[in-house]
């Protein structure tokens, strides 16, 4: 009994998880009951670093109750561990730069930000202290740029891997020095030498433990056609193997952007700039998208059809004067929507944060159709937003079969929010008349202050750098 007693570990609290999108078309501001478990107070039982059960505390197998070791975590919140699928490790100290927006932004404070990874010593400090702000966030998992430096990509991968992590990332690859914008040190030296540095650390990491290799052009802007094609050949080949890869990038985020990118490749004779991308073979499942700001239905019927995800960074698109992201049509179409960061264009590493700018950005759309009745006046529910920033992130990244939610066999990454973290927090919460409305507080008022503790495989992550 006690090697097992050991090993099962009984975490009593709030516990929320979903089984699918709560909204519900036409009925704005409501929920599905049937998308959603909400268990309070509840339990979550882990085994090896695995789920296997969650439920109501009253129907709890005494199994587990009398032989495991229990963690009482009861006034708290437990939701799955928060998946962020658009971030920059390459960004921890530009992260706030006034560079106005998103071109001369990248040129005057990213690029020279990023450049600095070529030393590996900042490379291996930066990233330590990069993870440290995801965990802290209550962010287990996370869709990540690096930067175009192989050795600070292993730097992340080997790191990640110690912190027994799920994260998916890869090498940036830019061949393309946009006008002159990027510092030519920057860029990979050749297609051929960026797709054998690809190639080593998709051999080294992806599928190492929980990590997975993402293809990385960074933008369309700052890729030849032949890098393009060079990054849909490997996604592409890797489709006919049992371990698919996945594939990130920045896509039709500002109009300036759109504008060049639609001039830079009209040979291709592109229908849309996500038609580039699709041109060059990169589009299909697996993809993360970062912004889809300016694109339009035909493009939404592509990335649902080929069950691609797009991350909506409602902080960055802010803080970038880059637009307001479409949450309502991206629904409508059925694309996969994840709820993303985008530090260090977004202006804070917590998911709550971030949810707090998007029911913002969502509340937006209600201000030029006045004739809009209340019923159909556009809002951003809190279970939705936590539903986004957990399970529809999973879904996004095709990980829903291993974490995003509490079903049994999920591995057990989660986060325990404090309803009473800040006094605002508490008075707040105090003054809710239902789970709902405490929700939305929470999501609102909510920051890294509010995480009591995030685990990691059912165990306590701890900061790591010095
Ligand atoms: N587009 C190309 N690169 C970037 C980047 O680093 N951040 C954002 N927000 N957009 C980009
Ligand atoms: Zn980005």
């Amino acid at each position: 009994m006690t090697g097992r007693r050991r090993r099962t570990k009984v975490f009593l609290g709030t516990v929320l998880h979903f089984t699918g999108d709560p909204w519900v078309p036409g009925h704005e501001g409501e929920d599905d009951p049937d998308a959603y478990h909400l268990y309070d107070p509840g339990a979550l039982v882990v085994r090896d670093g695995v789920v296997v059960w969650s439920g109501h505390l009253h129907e709890c197998p005494r199994d587990f109750t009398d032989d495991g070791h229990v963690v009482d975590h009861r006034g708290c919140l437990i939701v799955p561990g928060f998946v962020d699928p658009h971030i920059h490790s390459g960004q921890v100290d530009a992260i706030a730069s006034p560079g106005g927006q998103l071109l001369p932004w990248l040129r005057d404070y990213m690029y020279p930000a990023e450049m600095r990874f070529s030393d590996p010593d900042y490379a291996r400090d930066a990233i330590a202290f990069f993870f440290d702000r995801l965990l802290e966030s209550g962010t287990t998992t996370a869709c990540v740029f690096t930067t175009t430096h192989p050795q600070a990509t292993d730097a992340f991968f080997a790191e990640a891997h110690l912190r027994r992590l799920r994260m998916v990332s890869g090498k940036l690859l830019m061949d393309d020095d946009n006008g002159g914008t990027v510092p030519k040190e920057y860029l990979d030296r050749s297609v051929e030498e960026a797709e054998e540095e690809c190639r080593r650390l998709i051999g080294k990491w992806h599928h190492t433990g929980r990590l997975r290799y993402a293809v990385s052009p960074r933008f369309a802007l700052t890729s030849t056609v032949a890098a393009l094609r060079m990054a849909g050949d490997l996604y592409q080949e890797s489709r006919q193997t049992g371990r698919p890869l996945w594939v990130q990038s920045h896509l039709a985020e500002n109009l300036d952007e759109v504008r060049r990118a639609m001039e830079k490749f009209r040979d291709l004779d592109p229908r849309s700039y996500l038609d580039v991308y699709n041109k060059c073979g990169l589009v299909g499942p697996r993809n993360m998208w970062g912004h889809a700001v300016w694109i339009d239905d035909a493009d939404r019927a592509l990335l649902a059809d080929s069950r691609a995800g797009v991350a909506f960074n409602p902080t960055s698109n802010l803080f970038l004067g880059s637009g307001l992201f479409d949450l309502d049509r991206a629904r409508h179409a059925e694309v996969r929507v994840a709820l993303g960061t985008d530090v260090g264009g977004g202006t804070s590493y917590s998911m709550l944060q971030t949810m707090n700018e998007a029911y913002k950005v969502v509340a937006l759309a209600n201000t030029y159709p006045e004739h809009l009745e209340e019923k159909d006046r556009k809002t951003l529910t809190a279970l939705r937003a936590f539903y986004l920033a957990t399970l529809g992130g999973a879904r996004a990244l095709h990980l829903d079969r291993h974490i995003g939610s509490f079903h049994p066999g999920r591995e057990a990454d989660f986060v325990v929010l404090d309803w009473a973290a800040t006094a605002l927090l508490k008075r707040r919460t105090e003054a809710a008349r239902t789970f709902r409305e405490r929700l939305f507080a929470l999501a609102t008022l909510g920051d890294d202050r509010a995480v009591k503790q995030t685990y990691v495989l059912g165990e306590p992550a701890r900061p790591r750098h010095q």
